[in-house]
């Protein structure tokens, strides 16, 4: 019997118009062009400033357009969705709120939360759902709005991350394309160094946690950093290996976009050359769920059907996760 894969088959994204280049942000926090490209590789973040709009708007965005490329009427989708820590309120969730947008109402709808591991995440959930045969026609959407819970009095966070949300489509098939093979993991080792302490059940909003900032992420960067390289380079190898691809025979590196650092040096380890890595982290930061299908989003033009296709993640908790899959269409 053929097995049924999932296969990524189109892909949708939005950005907000706002820039926030290097210069504006050296003069809201003490920073400075050269140490933010030097020490992260980021010159600008798109930021969305409009009043009364938040995530569920960048991820209706993406969604839009996907739909529109892919030409799929909102009625056809049969589940969604979000990856998100920025939902517009603590509930209902994003998804319902895209849902009742866009009328997906008979979709299977709902937000999963694992920070920068997100997207990945996703693609472990809406993939198995997918290869079940219950759904035909899934999105998974990264969406975040950092700006929403980063201090821009706090420079050690604030030039890292920016907003973004981008769409893919996943349909069944039995063609030698799609999700292949995946590590996901979960260490426990990163729950003190990478949070947002309040506004949850544990810290509900008092003026209290307003006056001490515990309202905005939370971040140990050195350690964070550290195991973001070693975690993300050994389950890249990992994978690599055990599917026996060479790094000739790799196409593209897709890694979270949190640091030019670490992309540089996961792409070292995997003995793969920049060309083969797909990088965006210089335009958008750190968008959390949304960096790697932003990068399919920058680089779709140039994905052919059968491409090798690593991702990798890092994040939160500390949550990682590789995927290996083979892309299943050419650029139209
Ligand atoms: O997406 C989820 C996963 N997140 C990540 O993977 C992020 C991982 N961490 C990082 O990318 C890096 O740790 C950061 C970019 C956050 C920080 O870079 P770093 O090289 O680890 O810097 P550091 O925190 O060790 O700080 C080095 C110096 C310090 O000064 P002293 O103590 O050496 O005098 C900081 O005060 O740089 C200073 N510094 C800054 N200087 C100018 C920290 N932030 C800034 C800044 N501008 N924005």
């Amino acid at each position: 019997m053929t097995s049924i894969k999932a296969a990524i088959t189109g892909v949708g994204g939005y950005v907000p118009d706002y820039i926030l280049n290097n210069a504006e942000l050296s003069r809201m926090v003490d920073t400075s062009d050269e140490w933010i490209t030097q020490r992260v590789g980021i010159k600008e973040r798109r930021i969305l400033k409009e009043e009364g709009k938040a995530t569920s708007f960048l991820a209706i965005n993406a969604i839009k357009e996907l739909l529109k490329k892919t030409n799929t009427e909102p009625g056809e989708i049969d589940l969604l969705v979000v990856s998100t820590i920025t939902g517009d309120m603590r509930f209902p969730t994003v998804s319902n709120l895209v849902c009742k947008e866009l009328g997906m109402t008979t979709a299977l709808n709902f937000d999963l939360s694992a920070a920068c591991s997100g997207f990945v995440y996703g693609i472990e959930t809406v993939s198995r759902m997918v290869e079940s045969g219950a759904y035909k026609k899934a999105i998974l959407v990264g969406a975040d709005m950092m700006s929403s819970i980063t201090n821009y009095n706090d420079r050690s966070t604030s030039p890292l991350f920016g907003d973004a949300a981008a769409a893919v489509m996943l349909e069944p098939t039995t063609e030698d394309v799609g999700i292949i093979d995946r590590i996901i993991g979960f260490d426990g080792k990163g729950t003190d160094f990478l949070y947002l302490k309040a506004g949850g059940s544990l810290y509900p909003p008092t003026y209290e946690t307003i006056d001490n900032g515990d309202h905005f992420l939370f971040q140990e960067g050195k350690t964070v950093f550290k195991s973001a390289v070693s975690t993300m380079s050994d389950i890249s190898v990992d994978i690599m290996k055990r599917n026996n691809i060479s790094s000739d025979e790799l196409k593209w590196l897709v890694p979270h976009q949190a640091n030019m650092r670490i992309i540089e040096a996961v792409a070292r380890r995997m003995g793969i050359e920049r060309e083969q890595v797909m990088i965006n982290i210089d335009r958008y930061g750190n968008t959390t769920a949304a960096t790697i299908p932003m990068c399919f989003w920058d680089y779709e033009k140039q994905l052919k059907k059968g491409d090798n296709v690593i991702i990798a993640s890092f994040g939160a908790g500390f949550t990682f996760g590789s995927i290996y899959l083979k892309w299943a269409y050419d650029p139209a």
